[in-house]
């Protein structure tokens, strides 16, 4: 009987193997970090090969490290990054172009051009998205025309698109010799391709973005008992391991924050801030700059959906003070340095980057510092980054809470940026709620692990995971009304200062 379940969270910066026990806890984990790949401005790709290598690479060291056999492991489930686009050859393995991030916006004149006809409304009726560059369905388009014998190869049933984990199903399972092609709803719900009520690929949909339906994976449920798969023998973890569970980052940190219940939410810290309530079975549409999405589908059950606000710039800001700035050597360095000043001193930074996701869905924005006198230091930027992460979630917060009449009492976070201290204390106080952070903060690792224990019977049922919550930390707001809401109007100022930046 094996007593383990390993996940692998391939991330936006990083690729990560970590292994779970019965009760929830970390056994193992190893990680590696990827080349972000930035060619021009606003252009991020990554490298699949190098994804696929780092993955096998964790995975490996994983199991040596502990002295783990394929046999000790009950299911492997992968969760990832999500909208970021693969096209491979099914021939060769090999990919036809580096994958688009989520946060690449090269695709803004297509996106646009959606919302001067019906086909916006189409795709945020069926897809549940708004038009945007985040989303997949644009990334495959500009990889369509723009990448010579794409289109010819796609026509002919050779190229195959995949986020990324339908691309590391498919080399874990054998690649070129007969790896399955596959995602879960979770992902193919981020890619503007799939209709939200049916779970399956949309012709006119697929018609908008010239996307040829041979090229798609198939569509399965995030737990799925049937499996995708299983591993090699002759593959990373040396033995045959059932593949079984798939979800997007966020919606696996939904599960791993057991928020399996509607009126349940949670706050992810990491590149970016994705802010996830769960509405059961209802597809709750929004109407105030939210996307629709799915949250997950467990065997055959049915799907259970989520509304989401997602921020593109939260974590990755503090690293742009570290690489770019140089006025911090490392992420916790942020919070030492912004505990030197009392306030943001009057700056504000609104680092709209890849243009602004929710609630704005404003790809003409770009980054601004402002609100800068002689008076301000080093240390008031960085404050402002952190209060950034923090109104920026107010922002999808407040949004929330006008869409679904839930309001929130308590926030649950996970996701690295939740280790600085102020970071969450400010949030506690930009927001007026509590902020609760689980002990197993890698919660987007156990989701995915939880979701593929409950498709192999190591866990039985949903309501047997929330034993295993425990809350590590508390922060309660310290914060009069007055201070919030004059704080939060300096905020709203300052994104007004990002917008109509670029032409779109
Ligand atoms: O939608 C993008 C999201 O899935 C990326 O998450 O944690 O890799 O920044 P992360």
């Amino acid at each position: 009987m094996a007593d383990y379940v390993a996940a692998v969270d391939q991330g936006t910066t990083s690729t990560r193997c970590m292994i779970f026990d019965h009760g929830g806890n970390e056994i193992a984990r190893h990680q590696l970090e990827h080349q972000q790949i930035m060619p021009r401005p606003g252009w991020v790709e990554h490298n699949p090969v190098e994804i696929w290598e780092r993955t096998s690479a964790v995975l490996q060291t994983v199991m040596n490290g502990k002295g783990l056999c394929a046999p000790d492991l009950a299911a492997l489930g992968i969760t990832n990054q999500r909208e970021t686009t693969v096209v491979w050859n099914k021939r060769t393995g090999r990919p036809f172009y580096n994958a688009i991030v989520w946060q690449d916006t090269r695709t803004d004149k297509i996106a646009a051009a959606l919302d001067k006809d019906e086909r916006g409304e189409l795709i945020r009726s069926k897809a549940g998205l708004p038009p945007a560059t985040y989303f997949s369905g644009g990334k495959i388009q500009w990889i369509l025309e723009n990448v010579p014998g794409v289109r010819e190869a796609a026509e002919r049933g050779d190229a195959l698109f995949g986020t990324t984990d339908s691309w590391l199903l498919w080399n874990l399972t054998g690649g070129v010799d007969g790896g399955v092609h596959v995602t879960d709803v979770t992902n193919a719900s981020r890619t503007m391709l799939m209709d939200l009520e049916t779970l399956a690929w949309d012709d006119e949909l697929l018609e908008i973005f010239g996307v040829p339906r041979q090229m798609l994976p198939e569509i399965r449920p995030s737990s799925d008992p049937g499996f995708y798969g299983r591993t090699l023998a002759h593959g990373p973890l040396g033995g045959e391991v059932p593949l079984s569970a798939a979800l997007g980052d966020q919606q696996a940190a939904m599960v791993g924050q057991v928020c399996l219940a509607a009126g349940e939410a949670k706050n992810t810290y990491g590149t970016g801030n994705f802010l996830l309530l769960n509405t059961g079975e209802e597809l709750v549409r929004s109407k105030n700059g939210l996307l629709t999405t799915v949250c997950y589908q467990f065997g055959d059950a049915k799907p259970v959906y989520a509304l989401e606000g997602s921020i593109a710039v939260t974590g990755s800001a503090v690293q742009w003070l570290r690489d770019q700035l140089g006025i911090i050597q490392g992420a916790s360095h942020s919070e030492s340095l912004a505990r030197q000043v009392p306030d943001n001193g009057g700056c504000y930074f609104v680092p709209a980057f890849s243009g602004l996701f929710a609630p704005y869905w404003r790809s003409d924005a770009r980054g601004a510092i402002v609100g800068l006198s002689r008076y301000n230091t080093n240390a008031h930027i960085a404050r402002a980054t952190l209060e950034a992460i923090c109104y920026q979630s107010r922002d999808v917060a407040d949004a929330m809470e006008k869409d679904s009449g839930v309001t929130l009492e308590v926030l649950k976070v996970d996701g690295g940026v939740t280790a600085n201290d102020l970071c969450m204390q400010i949030q506690a106080d930009v927001l007026g709620v509590s902020v609760s952070r689980p002990v197993v903060a890698e919660t987007t690792a156990l989701g995915a692990a939880y979701a593929a224990g409950l498709a192999v019977g190591f866990w039985e049922t949903p309501e047997e995971l929330r034993q295993n919550w425990n809350e590590s930390k508390r922060w309660e707001p310290s914060w009069t009304e007055e201070q919030r809401e004059d704080g939060y109007a300096g905020w709203r100022r300052a994104v007004e200062r990002t917008l109509d930046w670029v032409q779109v």
